[in-house]
């Protein structure tokens, strides 16, 4: 039985496997550039986050109904439910759907097929985040979150995502305002390429409770001592850190210093079908690459029910509490 998590950092879109986005484009009668599943694989060889968000927006274009949506959704749930997840906060990019004349209903209402049932189907329980992309702008994102209105009761939170380096949180705190006062909750991607100064503002500025990635912090002292101070947890994605060169290797990832540091760490998974695995996968990697002791990785599985907004329910932040540390480790793991 795998060690029960939650995943906090997480985008839908990011879960469409080559199989079924080439299912999707039949259905849709929708022609991909690439022969098969195969040649498309092919493709998933990044220099850095840009070169992977260009494939990310290009292969959505299958994703046009609402049931490729729920479809999308249930597969990924499937997938983390086998690898002990048990809650997940999910991303979902709107705009890159409305830029393609996918309206915010079918985005919305077909993801929620998948999440409505998801503790019945797959015994994973979930909320669901609108990211704004960094590099539109702010007017954008205030029309997304209007749009977004009407479907405030399946929305827990705002994020912020895209291509980072030249695209600093500050411009967003007008959005973040708006969504404050409706009730949702912050987070940001800051400090995955962009520097740790962009992980300070979107604490100072758009309130961000949580930071997604987060990973530049260890250049600058101060500001590791605050977020220690302040227990601000921080969404890791390792296994993303690789594939798009943000850490030379798995081994040179800063986790276990960043843990030693008293740093509030979660591990996910970012876009696994993209980057080599899902959140248990990454558990594993780091466990068997950074040698994280049993120890660690409970406290990282603590971490992210800690972590996640589930201040609606402390019965089950309880309940998941309580498995991770019943959890008993094999004779694999000292
Ligand atoms: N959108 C999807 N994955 C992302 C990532 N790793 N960083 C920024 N934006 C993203
Ligand atoms: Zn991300």
């Amino acid at each position: 039985m795998p060690l029960p998590k939650a995943e906090l950092h997480l985008h839908i879109e990011g879960t469409l496997e080559p199989e079924l986005a080439f299912a999707l484009a039949a259905r849709n009668g929708i022609t991909l550039p690439w022969t098969d599943t195969e040649a498309l694989r092919e493709a998933y060889r990044f220099q850095d986050l840009q070169s992977f968000l260009d494939l990310y927006y290009e292969l959505m274009a299958v994703l046009r109904t609402e049931q490729d949506f729920a479809d999308l959704a249930d597969a990924y749930l499937a997938r983390a439910a086998a690898q002990g997840v048990r809650h997940a906060e999910i991303f979902f990019d709107p705009q890159a759907h409305l830029a393609r004349g996918v309206d915010m209903a079918t985005v919305v209402e077909g993801l929620w097929r998948a999440l409505g049932t998801s503790r019945e189907r797959h015994g994973v329980s979930t909320r669901l985040i609108l990211c704004f992309l960094r590099d539109e702008s702010a007017a954008s994102a205030l029309d997304t979150l209007r749009l977004a209105e009407p479907f405030l009761d399946r929305i827990t939170g705002v994020g912020l995502d895209s291509a980072e380096v030249g695209h600093p949180p500050a411009a967003f705190r007008e959005v973040y305002e708006a969504a404050a006062a409706l009730g949702l909750r912050r987070v940001a991607h800051a400090g995955e390429e962009g520097p740790p100064e962009y992980i300070t503002e979107a604490l100072d500025v758009l309130g961000i409770e949580r930071v997604d990635h987060g990973l530049r912090c260890v250049e600058d002292p101060e500001l590791v001592a605050r977020l220690v101070r302040d227990r601000v947890p921080l969404t890791l994605c390792p296994l993303s850190n690789v594939r798009l060169r943000t850490v030379d290797t798995l081994a040179d990832h800063p986790l276990p210093a960043m843990l030693d540091a008293g740093l509030m760490c979660t591990v996910n998974s970012d876009d696994p079908a993209y980057f080599g695995g899902y959140a248990g996968d990454n558990f594993d990697a780091v466990q068997a690459t950074l040698g994280l002791t049993g120890e660690r990785l409970r406290e990282l599985a603590r971490n992210s029910f800690l972590a996640s907004f589930l201040e609606d329910d402390e019965e089950l932040r309880a309940s998941y509490l309580a498995e991770v540390e019943a959890y008993e480790f094999g004779a694999a793991v000292s």
